[in-house]
């Protein structure tokens, strides 16, 4: 059956609809999700306020789901619509209707990591437009030089971190970049490697790294800028390749915006090069 554009309600997200959005996240062929560090349901549970659901009658046709502006910038993280559902007109029946909330809590942009490009041509007519890509690196040599004496202290951290990663990450990066306290601790707690850089008993920096299958991602680091290009985050990165050795990852990846020609650095010297797994970074502008 084929669903019809003039038949399409849209409504809030609420819990009782989990199993039809897990169904149609299952099923569906044009779906996209950007979770980093949540299951898409779980997601949908703690931050269900910019959801909107579309409906043909009591049938599904759709779901969007954005995150909470923080520092203004918002991200694009659920976007499914049923296969006989026409795409365009459900998603922009679900966007129309969530963009006053945005305005309303002053989101600046809302951004989406493109892991496919089925939403592109639709997004084009949103008017989002291309930023920049989200470059993958990869390292597969096995060789790391001798650890330096250092002034540092690197240790596993802990929950009393949060507040203080939190602080050091939203120093270190810009919207829409920035991870909330939240993100922090959900990251801090899945994550398989989560490590502090400590001077003086006080953190200046940190990275959180995930397994799969044989190798690892090296998924978050920051180091608080008034502490940065004195070799904090080369140490944070060689004492988490050497963890990684011990426990025989040898394929390790990391990924940076395009733009971070800084962080590239860091990853080149540790023996990381570029991999070809681009992922475009799309953004939409709401009007000031
Ligand atoms: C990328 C980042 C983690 C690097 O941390 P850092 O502690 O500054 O890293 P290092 O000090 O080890 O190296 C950075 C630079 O300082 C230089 N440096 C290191 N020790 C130094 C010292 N004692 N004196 C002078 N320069 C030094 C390094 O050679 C390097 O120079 P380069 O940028 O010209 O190549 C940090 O800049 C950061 O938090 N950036 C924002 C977040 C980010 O981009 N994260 C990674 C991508 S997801």
């Amino acid at each position: 059956m084929t669903m019809s554009s003039a038949s399409i309600a849209i409504t809030p997200f609420a819990r009782q609809h989990r199993q039809a959005v897990d169904d149609l996240l299952f099923n569906s062929y044009q779906v996209h999700t950007h979770m980093d560090w949540f299951d898409p349901i779980d997601w949908l549970d703690r931050f269900p306020q910019l959801t909107r659901l579309a409906w043909h009658g009591d049938e599904l046709a759709g779901v969007l789901g954005v995150s909470a502006p923080f520092n203004g910038a918002s991200w694009l993280r659920i976007a499914a619509v049923h296969d006989d559902a026409p795409p365009q007109t459900t998603l922009t029946a679900l966007w129309d209707d969530l963009i006053p909330q945005l305005s309303d809590q002053s989101a600046q942009s809302v951004s989406l990591l493109m892991g496919r490009n089925w939403i592109k041509r639709f997004l084009l007519a949103l008017d989002f437009r291309f930023v920049e890509d989200v470059v993958t690196m990869q390292r597969t040599n096995g060789h790391l030089p001798p650890p330096e004496d250092s002034t540092y202290r690197i240790r596993v951290a802990g929950q009393g971190d949060l507040h203080r990663m939190a602080a050091i990450d939203s120093m270190a990066f810009k919207p829409p970049w920035q991870m909330t306290l939240a993100e922090i601790r959900q990251a801090q707690r899945t994550a398989e490697f989560c490590t502090v850089a400590e001077l003086d008993q006080q953190i200046v920096g940190f990275q959180i790294s995930t397994l799969y299958r044989d190798g690892a991602h090296l998924a978050r680091l920051a180091v608080d800028p008034a502490y940065q290009r004195q070799g904090i985050g080369s140490r944070l990165v060689q004492d988490i390749l050497r963890r990684f050795m011990r426990h025989q990852l040898m394929s390790i990846t990391v990924n940076t915006q395009a733009s971070n020609l800084r962080s590239q650095r860091l990853y080149h010297q540790f023996g990381f090069s570029r991999n070809g797994y681009d992922l475009p970074v799309w953004s939409f502008q709401l009007p000031r």
